[in-house]
């Protein structure tokens, strides 16, 4: 049994990863959140006491983190800014945490030699043609485009260095888009499941033929698990369901399922320098560790993620003016 310290544990895909260790393993997990708007104690709500703590405060409060870390065995490190479009209107935040709060907590390993797990996107590599035969793969140069993936990238290089110089006990993973309960209604998927709820057609920037990899949360969740228990120190591996689908047919996918007619959504300007397409060879971590996905039709998991968000608006209706406020100040 072992003890982790979840970052952002309060977030998307952080509490997905709790649910998911509490659920199917009997370890136990401090969480670390600073509760931005990102963060939200719901998400955790029901989890058992006495193997989950909340610890509400910063990854770069130093101090702190000379308390925590004597008390874990592994770190598991998913906070950070993750929302492209703010990293366009104001980036000091990203800076802030993804790089300056990722190097408090690496210092903070090193300091008390405790394993470390960085999650990371495959944001980092930059994007690909439509017709690219190629997918990302782990020696894919970085080549970042947006204030939000320069910061991760500028956070995977700071592991890696830490590894090098100081022999850090890292591992790194970059995932493809994520999708499930819990996630912002900033987000696309959400953001145009609970458009339609509220009677409003949803949002696709430009023409929409921008192509994801979409993977679900708790695919994900056992990927990193599988690299905490089984990854080799100082690699990379990275994490992808072969979920490709562009925007537009994920919209066309969410109507459907909602009732809607196909069509029933608007054009909006784009995204400056929107990322084309991403996707994810994860061979490395299939053939080395044994991993697989288990959510394998996107179909029925939006069926499914269209359920939870109908099912939960207490949990998703508090964040909703105020994200929807800001997409008004850019036309989106
Ligand atoms: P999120 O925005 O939903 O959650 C981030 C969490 O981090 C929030 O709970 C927030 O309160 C917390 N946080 C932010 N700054 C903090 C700080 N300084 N100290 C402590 N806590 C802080 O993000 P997400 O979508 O769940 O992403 C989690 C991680 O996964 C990020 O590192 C992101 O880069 C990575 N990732 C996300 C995706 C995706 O599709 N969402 C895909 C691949 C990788
Ligand atoms: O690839 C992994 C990344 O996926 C993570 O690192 C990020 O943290 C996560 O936010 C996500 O980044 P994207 O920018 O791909 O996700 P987002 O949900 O913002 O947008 C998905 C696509 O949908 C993107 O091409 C932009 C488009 N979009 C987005 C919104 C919010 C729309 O067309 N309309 C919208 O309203």
């Amino acid at each position: 049994m072992s003890t982790f310290l979840v970052t952002g544990g309060a977030g998307f895909i952080g509490s997905n990863f709790v649910h998911y260790v509490l659920e199917s393993t009997d370890h136990r997990v401090i969480v670390l959140d600073k509760l931005t708007y990102a963060g939200n104690r719901a998400s955790l709500k029901g989890l058992p006491v006495n193997r989950m703590t909340f610890m509400h405060g910063d990854i770069a409060d130093a101090d702190l983190l000379d308390e925590l870390m004597p008390q874990v065995d592994a770190v598991v490190h998913y906070a950070a800014e993750s929302h492209n479009d703010n990293s366009l209107n104001d980036p000091r935040p990203f800076v802030d945490t993804n790089i300056l709060g990722t190097y408090a907590l690496i210092e903070a390993a090193r300091r008390h030699d405790v394993r470390f797990h960085h999650i990371s996107t495959d944001e980092v590599y930059g994007d690909l043609e439509l017709d690219d035969t190629e997918r990302f793969t782990e020696t894919t140069p970085y080549n970042p485009s947006s204030p939000y993936s320069s910061t991760k990238a500028g956070s995977d290089l700071l592991v890696r260095a830490w590894v090098r110089s100081f022999g850090l006990r890292a591992t790194i993973s970059n995932c493809s888009n994520n999708y499930g309960p819990y996630q912002h209604v900033e987000k696309f998927i959400p953001r145009q499941i609970t458009n339609v709820l509220d009677g409003v057609r949803p949002r696709l920037y430009g023409e929409g033929l921008n192509v994801r990899d979409w993977i679900h949360a708790n695919d994900h969740s056992s990927a990193v698990l599988t690299i905490l228990e089984r990854g080799r120190l100082g690699e990379t591996y990275l994490i992808g369901a072969d979920g490709e689908h562009n925007n537009k047919a994920v919209i066309e996918s969410i109507l459907e399922i909602m009732g809607e007619s196909a069509g029933a959504y608007d054009h909006v300007v784009d995204r400056p320098g929107h990322d084309l397409r991403y996707a994810i060879d994860s061979t490395t971590l299939r053939t080395e560790l044994g991993w697989f996905p288990q959510y394998s039709d996107f179909h029925a998991g939006l069926e499914a993620t269209v359920q939870w968000y109908r099912d939960n608006e207490p949990w998703w209706r508090p964040q909703k003016a105020a994200a929807e406020a800001k997409y008004q100040l850019t036309g989106q």
